[in-house]
């Protein structure tokens, strides 16, 4: 029998402290790749450590659904998904009913419109501190955050004088574990609150008067003929903002680190940025922001011979996944030309990311905007963990930066 301390894969704190447990999801895919878990202080689950196992998880909606808890919090918050009604809360057939009236934003057309206004972010962010020579920044701080953030805010049409509260609300959720980032008080059930409060106003505003923005699209969409519910248009506003912000900030935050990290890997970028797609993929790989989403078992069944029971919690740990090593070569190197990749970053099947167009597109550019002004950069401190088990990454990451002048624009 496999002995483990199951909070080693849940205890936000020892993320913040150690990183990912990579070595024991490792020693869970060889060992017992479906294992119960009864971590203290959350309810129990069977995690879920290989590939396999989670892609055919995620394309059988039917025997694991959607519609029981989606993320993996602390006992106190585990049952917070009652408020919401969001489409990573629905199952077949509403599923594809409510995701269609998002899907048409994140369509190659409408991602090739929108990688005009990425570039001239990215362009902004740089120049702004190539002007400084050889600057000491926070990368989180200065590009990673700003760039998702002005990006999510402006594609559902908030004004630009709400973002510094449209990231609070996203860091609150995400970061509701870490002490910097969380609410002062009350916890994400008040963010929430919160944000539904902020996008009643909006919503009702977009019905009066649409906009060309997906608020519009959201408040004034018709789901199997009857105009979207309350909850299902609050939701999706709220979905959108969150999910669209701190994932992204991380995959930009920890691929940058990672670069840094693989100093081999960063001059063959470098030198050749016709391996910019391919490292977009390896740099996904190897973040993962998204540590865990779950799954109920909605009858009793069996995985790998381990016998379910209606009603139990899988949590699909997508890093381990992106590591294993019946379907990588070498699954612990970060190789910018990494091809086939065929990671889970963003899931698969039914609830495959909305957004993984858009977030592709953000690292893409940045890293076609960054390579080729790149002088210099070095770690310039120490960087600091975000204290969470969901959307993982660093809170800071110091560095010097020296950047030239624009070659294209
Ligand atoms: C690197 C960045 C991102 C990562 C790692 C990520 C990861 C994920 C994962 C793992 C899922 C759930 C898959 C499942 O349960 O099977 C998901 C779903 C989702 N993501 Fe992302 N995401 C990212 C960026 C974005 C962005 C930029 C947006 C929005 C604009 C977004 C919106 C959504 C939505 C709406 C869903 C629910 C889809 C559904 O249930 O059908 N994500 N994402």
């Amino acid at each position: 029998m496999l002995e483990f301390d199951p909070l080693d894969l849940v205890e936000p704190s020892r993320y913040a402290e150690r990183g990912r447990p990579d070595a024991l999801f490792a020693k869970l895919r060889r060992e017992a790749p479906v294992v119960f878990c009864e971590p203290e202080g959350y309810e129990p689950f069977w995690a879920i450590t290989r590939h396999e196992d989670i892609v055919a998880i995620s394309r059988d909606p039917a025997r694991f659904s959607n519609t029981g808890r989606i993320a993996l919090l602390k006992k106190h918050e585990d049952d917070l998904i009652r408020n919401v009604r969001t489409i990573i809360n629905m199952d077949p057939p509403d599923h594809g009913a409510y995701r269609a009236i998002g899907n048409r934003w994140f369509v190659p057309r409408n991602l090739r419109r929108l990688e005009d206004r990425v570039r001239a972010l990215a362009q902004e962010l740089l120049d702004g501190i190539a002007e400084r020579g050889a600057a000491r920044i926070d990368f989180i701080q200065e590009i990673a955050v700003p760039l998702p953030m002005r990006m999510i805010c402006g594609l559902l049409g908030l004004p630009a004088k709400d973002e510094p509260f449209a990231l609070r609300l996203s860091n609150e959720v995400f970061g509701g574990d870490d002490p910097d980032m969380k609410r002062a008080e009350g916890g994400r059930e008040k963010t929430i609150a919160e944000a539904f409060g902020y996008f009643t106003k909006l919503l009702a505003d977009r019905r009066r008067e649409p906009r060309e923005d997906l608020l519009s699209v959201i408040a004034n969409a018709e789901v199997h003929g009857k105009p979207i519910g309350d909850l299902e248009a609050l939701s999706y506003a709220f979905i959108i903002l969150a999910a669209g912000i701190d994932t992204t900030r991380n995959a930009l935050g920890s691929g940058i680190e990672a670069l840094l990290a693989h100093p081999d890997q960063l001059e063959r970028l470098r030198k050749d940025p016709s391996l910019i797609p391919t490292a977009v993929e390896e740099i996904l790989r190897w973040t993962v922001p998204a540590n865990q989403m779950l799954r109920t078992a909605t009858c009793d069944t069996q995985l790998r011979g381990v016998p379910i029971l209606k009603g139990d919690t899988l949590v699909l740990f997508y890093p381990s996944a992106n590591r294993d090593e019946s379907v990588f070569d070498e699954p612990d190197r970060f190789l910018v030309d990494r091809k086939p990749n065929p990671h889970l970053t963003f899931g698969i099947g039914e609830h495959f990311c909305l957004g993984a167009g858009l977030a592709r597109m953000e690292i893409r550019v940045l890293l076609e905007e960054l390579m080729p002004r790149l002088r210099s950069i070095r770690l310039d401190g120490t960087p600091k963990r975000i204290e969470t088990n969901l959307i993982v990454g660093w809170k800071q990451l110091p560095i010097e930066l020296e950047l030239g002048a624009a070659s294209n624009h």
